[in-house]
């Protein structure tokens, strides 16, 4: 009895210890809930019959006394919900749930005043509770990597995250964040890690990030454009080690003292809109690592201390490292650099020669000297730089209707051929630099200098202060005066028409007539019709299209920034097209026609690939790719002055040019949609693409349409444009079968000598007049000669060149002369499709003569097409009453957007429109149709 008692004191005691010693009740049975919620929780290879997790040491799991503490399961490839309850584990302290397989929403860890470590990344949690973050005043890391929350929408860290002041890592890679980051994220004191690259993040690095302690910052890659805005105060973070910026629309210049970040090891800032001269400071950082390609810096490219660096795709004037640029070019770059870089200007200026190619707004003396500064309204602002006096040969200076404040730089009175700096309608201050007197100067609209200006004036149009100067994006309906730009309906022509003797007269008489009248309604001018004060010999005096911005969609910005980017430069500006200058950028039209993908390609011609291209609102149009090295950049301006030209012949049967793109290699022109597509196919390849054959009716309205556009190409006031490659895949067909003469001026385009012109006039050999084919000397009669080949093969449905036929009507135009005089021979040569009663005959025979009329081999020999139309529009009347022909002149309205513009020379369809505004035609008439005079003939009037 006597060791009894000790042993059973013992045997109590070990009772109590181990009572003591038990788990938490409450512990215990969210363990259980925790095992399971799982699809999977023999992983755990928890004891089933067991109590006491802490006093068992269950696998993963440790405690503090009877409390559970931490639960380590990372990796263990645990699926399936996790207990809401976890916060009920109050005095947890660590939670690794890492690389697992755990869905629904994340635990609540409201209320876990203990916990330091919480690890949830990599796991397919897929919502948030709304009390997630609340009361965790101890949490040290965060991690949230790699959870896919709350779908398309995504998520920001709720303000309750602010409380957790001893945050040191905060992670977050590919978890869904979007919108922009919440000011108190910069300012937690302690916090030295912040990964939230590949999210949805926008808007500007908060300015509490300015003099955080951050050791790593990744921000990169965001989708949907990313974050914007400076990144100046990046160096006031001086503890930095890693700077990931890269994948985002960053913008501005790199701040000039970025040396500064001593402790920076590792720079990312790839793909951003980031501008200007790469400063030294960071050239001779000693980083490991340095990324700046896909950026928009211009000048030197330097030489970089770094131990690895890369600087590709950027505007560089050179593309060796270390050289230094032309004089020139730095002036010109430190005068964007006053203006802090437009985007428009960044994108052209390219190279080390500001004349060897097209600088946009620039002109060049005949020594390759820099003559011309010529940027009217164009959103300038900032500052004139000094650099500009470098411009030895600079004589005009046109910067009218910008927002450039300052005062003008004191050494441009040192520019020895300066004659013309204009500089209206800006906000210049004093004081004024003295010109020698062979300089105009001028300076009206600028309200700084209107105490001392003689009183100018204000042009309607050019004061920056309404939305007409510069400011393109602003809709016409924002414009008070908007509705006053409606194109003019000119119905008086159908009334005068029939006065054939008076008609000259009156053409010139009342344009200017109604030119006036509606200057007067429309006082001040309509928003985008640009009435500047004129000076006559501005080659840039433009009309201006602000296309839909909406055209451009967004750019995405997936891996580490080696995906797509905006190359164009043009940021989210809206884009402008100006008439005499019809830019439209490369990024765009990517955009509408799905990058070029084949299944928009509407045809292949002698020239490059035409593609369909869609507007946001469904409006169609045709974008011709132009194969590369068609337009050498030799040619650049040659043919961006005929684009000009060619995009203000505006005719009913001519295909209009909407706009052009010029950015590196491409070359690109943008025309409206023909639904219908070639005259060629429906003639010879209706069969096989499932088309009904042209009917005879059909034939001779097409004939007629193509007459009247060719006469009108041929008979323009100021020069006579000749097609030189009219063929039945140039005539494009409108929906109801109505026929368009496209790529006028494009043979002309392309540079003579080229082999490969040389090529595609042979294939088209066929409808070459002969003299044209040997001599190359080419008239208005060669064009004739192609359209008598087309009227044959109107009329046989045969192809005019085809080695596949006997060798006697290979060549359509020899075989049509050998038999076009004998009836029987002649309707055994009609298209078979074409039914042969006597009316139908009685047409086909003068057609037939026609056609041979139009191909004999002396050109002075054959008709005008003025002719060709008086022969045509008879038979088109029999066949056609009366019924779509109100006749209606057009002009047409700049400041709509291209998806208006199109659709209302679609309207126009049923109307004659013609229209020609060329810039060296009358005076300063804007927008006016003065060519119309000429191409109103009396085969016009009905
Ligand atoms: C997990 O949670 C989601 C909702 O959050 C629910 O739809 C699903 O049924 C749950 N799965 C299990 C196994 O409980
Ligand atoms: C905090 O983040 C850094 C950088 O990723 C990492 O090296 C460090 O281990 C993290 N600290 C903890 C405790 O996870
Ligand atoms: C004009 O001023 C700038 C800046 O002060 C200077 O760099 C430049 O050399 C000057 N040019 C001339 C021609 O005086
Ligand atoms: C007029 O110009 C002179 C310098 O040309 C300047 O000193 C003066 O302040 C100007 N007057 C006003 C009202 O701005
Ligand atoms: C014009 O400049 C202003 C001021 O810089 C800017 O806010 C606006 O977006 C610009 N508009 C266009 C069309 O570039």
């Amino acid at each position: 009895m006597a060791d009894f008692l000790p042993k059973v004191l013992i045997f109590t005691a070990h009772m109590l210890c181990f009572a003591s010693a038990a788990t938490d009740p409450g512990d215990l049975s969210i363990l259980r809930d925790f095992h399971d919620g799982l699809a999977n929780p023999d992983l755990l290879k928890w004891p089933a019959n067991d109590a006491d997790p802490c006093g068992n040491r269950w696998n993963y799991i440790f405690c503090s006394g009877n409390r559970v503490t931490q639960i380590e399961v990372q990796k263990l490839g645990l699926r399936g919900n996790l207990t809401r309850k976890l916060n009920g584990l109050t005095q947890l302290t660590h939670l690794g749930l890492q690389n697992n397989e755990f869905a629904g929403p994340l635990p609540s860890l409201s209320g876990l005043s203990s916990l330091q470590y919480a690890y949830l990344d990599y796991n397919r949690f897929d919502s948030i509770p709304g009390d997630v973050f609340v009361g965790l005043d101890s949490l040290l890391i965060l991690a949230l990597d790699g959870n896919s929350l709350n779908g398309s929408g995504g998520w920001m860290f709720p303000d309750d995250l602010r409380n957790s002041a001893q945050l040191m890592n905060l992670t977050c890679n590919s978890c869904n964040l979007a919108g922009p980051l919440p000011d108190y994220v910069g300012s937690m004191a302690s916090l030295q890690v912040l990964l939230l690259s590949n999210n949805m993040l926008s808007g500007e690095i908060p300015a509490s990030f300015g003099g955080s302690g951050l050791q790593m910052l990744w921000l990169n890659d965001q989708k949907g454009g990313g974050m914007s805005g400076g990144i100046d105060l990046v160096v006031s973070m001086v503890s930095l080690t890693s700077l990931w910026l890269h994948g985002n629309s960053f913008s501005g210049k790199i701040p000039a003292n970025i040396g500064d970040l001593v402790s920076l090891k590792d720079l990312n800032l790839n793909g951003n809109k980031l501008v200007g001269l790469v400063p030294d400071s960071l050239t001779s950082m000693t980083l490991a690592s340095l990324d700046l390609n896909n950026n928009y810096f211009m000048g030197p490219m330097p030489k970089f201390k770094a131990a690895k660096s890369t600087c590709a795709s950027n505007p560089f004037c050179l593309p060796t490292p270390g050289l230094s640029c032309s004089l020139e070019v730095m002036a010109l770059i430190e005068f964007l650099d006053g203006m802090d870089y437009p985007a428009r200007l960044v994108s052209s200026w390219q190279g080390n020669d500001p004349c060897s190619t097209l600088w946009l707004g620039l002109s060049c003396d005949t020594n390759g000297k820099v003559s011309a500064i010529n940027l009217p309204s164009k959103n300038l602002t900032g500052n004139l730089s000094p650099s500009v006096a470098n411009l030895n040969s600079l004589s005009r200076v046109q910067l009218q209707s910008n927002y450039l404040s300052g005062a003008i730089p004191s050494n441009w009175t040192s520019l020895q051929s300066l004659t013309y700096l204009d500089l209206s309608n800006n906000n210049i201050s004093y004081p004024l630099p003295k010109f020698s007197s062979s300089v105009k100067l001028v300076l009206n609209g600028n309200p700084l200098l209107l105490g001392n200006q003689t009183a100018t004036p204000l042009s309607p149009a050019g004061t920056p202060s309404s939305s007409s100067g510069g400011d393109l994006s602003g809709s016409r309906s924002s414009s008070p005066t908007g509705n006053n730009s409606k194109r003019p309906k000119l119905v008086w022509l159908a009334i005068v028409a029939p006065a054939t003797c008076l008609v000259v007269l009156l053409c010139l008489v009342i344009p200017l007539y109604f030119y006036c009248i509606k200057k007067k309604n429309t006082s001040p001018a309509p928003s985008s019709l640009v009435v500047y004060p004129r000076d006559p010999s501005d080659s840039d005096n433009v009309v201006k299209i602000a296309v839909a911005s909406n055209a451009q969609g967004s750019t995405s910005m997936n891996g580490s920034g080696s995906g797509s980017w905006n190359s164009s430069g043009f940021g989210n500006e809206s884009r402008v097209i100006e008439a005499g200058n019809l830019i439209i950028s490369v990024q765009v039209l990517r955009n509408v026609t799905k990058n070029f993908a084949p299944q928009n390609e509407l045809g292949r011609g002698g020239f490059g690939v035409v593609y369909k291209g869609e507007l946001d609102d469904g409006t169609k149009i045709a974008v011709k790719r132009m194969e590369a090295g068609v337009i050498s950049n030799k040619a650049l301006d040659e043919f961006q002055a005929e684009i000009a030209v060619l995009s203000k012949v505006r005719h009913r049967h001519l295909v209009s040019l909407l706009g052009y793109s010029i950015e590196g290699y491409e070359r690109i022109l943008v025309y409206e949609y023909m639904p219908k597509g070639a005259l060629s196919k429906h003639l010879f390849h209706w069969k096989s693409l499932n088309f009904e054959p042209l009917t005879w009716k059909r034939r001779l309205n097409i004939a007629l349409d193509v007459a009247r556009g060719m006469e009108y190409l041929h008979s323009l006031a100021h020069r006579s444009f000749i097609h030189r490659d009219l063929k039945s895949s140039n005539i494009l067909l409108a929906d109801n079968y109505r026929a368009k003469v496209s790529d006028f001026g494009l043979v002309k385009l392309a540079p003579d000598g080229e082999n490969s012109v040389v090529t595609r006039l042979a294939g088209t050999f066929g409808y070459l007049a002969p003299e044209y084919a040997v001599t190359g000397k080419i008239t208005t009669k060669a064009d004739v000669f192609s359209f008598g080949v087309v009227l044959m093969e109107l009329l046989t449905g045969l192809m005019a060149l085809d080695e596949e036929r006997p060798e006697e009507s290979q060549y359509l135009v020899g075989y049509f002369w050998n038999i076009k005089s004998d009836r029987e021979k002649l309707m055994a040569a009609i298209d078979p499709v074409l039914d042969r009663e006597d009316e139908t005959f009685e047409s086909i025979s003068v057609i037939a003569e026609l056609a041979g009329h139009c191909t004999t081999r002396e050109p002075s020999q054959r008709p005008d097409m003025s002719h060709v139309v008086n022969v045509l529009a008879p038979l088109v009347e029999k066949w056609r009453p009366f019924d779509d022909d109100t006749e209606e002149y057009s002009g047409i309205d700049y400041s709509m957007p291209l998806n208006q513009m199109v659709k209302d020379w679609q309207e126009a369809e049923g109307e004659d429109a013609s229209f020609m505004d060329l810039e060296d035609s009358k005076g300063s008439i804007p927008a006016r149709p003065t060519g119309f005079a000429e191409s109103f003939t009396s085969s016009d009037a009905r």
